[in-house]
């Protein structure tokens, strides 16, 4: 059974679907002072069971209570759709305690960094992006707001991913290859050449499917 958070938890996980699981999950072994708001504005962010332990908030405090907010959904539109809605709040980051974050990294506010993840030197991670468990972003990587780089994805030094993609898992993106917004590398694929237009790539090398 969940439990009822403290009356003014200092952090509100906003989802309650798989991805915001995981980061209950994480945050269960890394802070004290937090609660997770289930959503029915869309019944996705509150597909499953909720694991036992994990403190509840309800929805309604999401506009009552002031504190700092992490939008846990792994839809990349979702993501951004509800952090819009949700306005100009303090966005917080969630990393693992068992991720690796290079001080020489720069995680913008509102990421989620899971478990076994490696975040390399000179990496820029721009607002709300996850970084899955057991992903590599390798060093001087850009990644865009609301990208999604899934479990066991490898970005390659130097490569420069754009808003909204999501890397799926186990695809590995080749050192300094570039990929604009909005595209879609499909699991296992590898990315040779630079994605240049928004769509859906899979195999090896990765090809247009759309
Ligand atoms: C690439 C992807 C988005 C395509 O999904 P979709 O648009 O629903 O495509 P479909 O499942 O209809 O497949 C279309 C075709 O592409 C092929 N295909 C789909 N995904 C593929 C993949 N990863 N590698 C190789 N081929 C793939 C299908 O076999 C199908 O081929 P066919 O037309 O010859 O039968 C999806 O398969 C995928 O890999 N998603 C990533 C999932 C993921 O890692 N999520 C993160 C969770 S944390």
């Amino acid at each position: 059974m969940p439990i009822e958070a403290s009356q003014s938890p200092s952090l509100l996980i906003f989802g309650a679907g798989g991805h915001g699981r995981v980061v209950a999950d994480a945050l269960q072994q890394a802070h004290a002072d937090w609660a997770l708001v289930a959503s029915d504005r869309n019944d996705q962010l509150c597909r499953g069971e909720l694991l036992p332990g994990i403190p509840l908030a309800a929805l309604s405090s999401l506009e009552s209570q002031g504190g700092a907010l992490h939008v846990a959904i792994g839809d990349n539109r979702a993501r951004e759709n509800e952090s819009l809605l949700l306005g100009l709040r303090q966005l917080v980051s969630v990393i693992h305690p068992r991720a690796s974050v290079s001080p020489h990294a720069r995680v913008g506010e509102g990421c989620f960094v899971a478990a076994q993840a490696v975040i390399a030197p000179g990496v820029v991670l721009a607002r709300s992006v996850i970084v899955n468990h057991c992903a590599v972003v390798d060093h001087d990587c850009k990644v865009g707001a609301f990208t999604h780089i899934a479990p066991g994805a490898v970005l390659g030094g130097g490569a420069h991913v754009g808003s909204r993609v999501l890397i799926g898992s186990g695809a590995v993106v080749l050192p300094g290859r570039l990929i604009c917004d909005d595209a879609v590398i499909g699991s296992g694929a590898v990315v040779h050449h630079d994605i240049q237009q928004a769509g859906t790539y899979v195999g090896v090398p990765a090809r247009s499917i759309s």
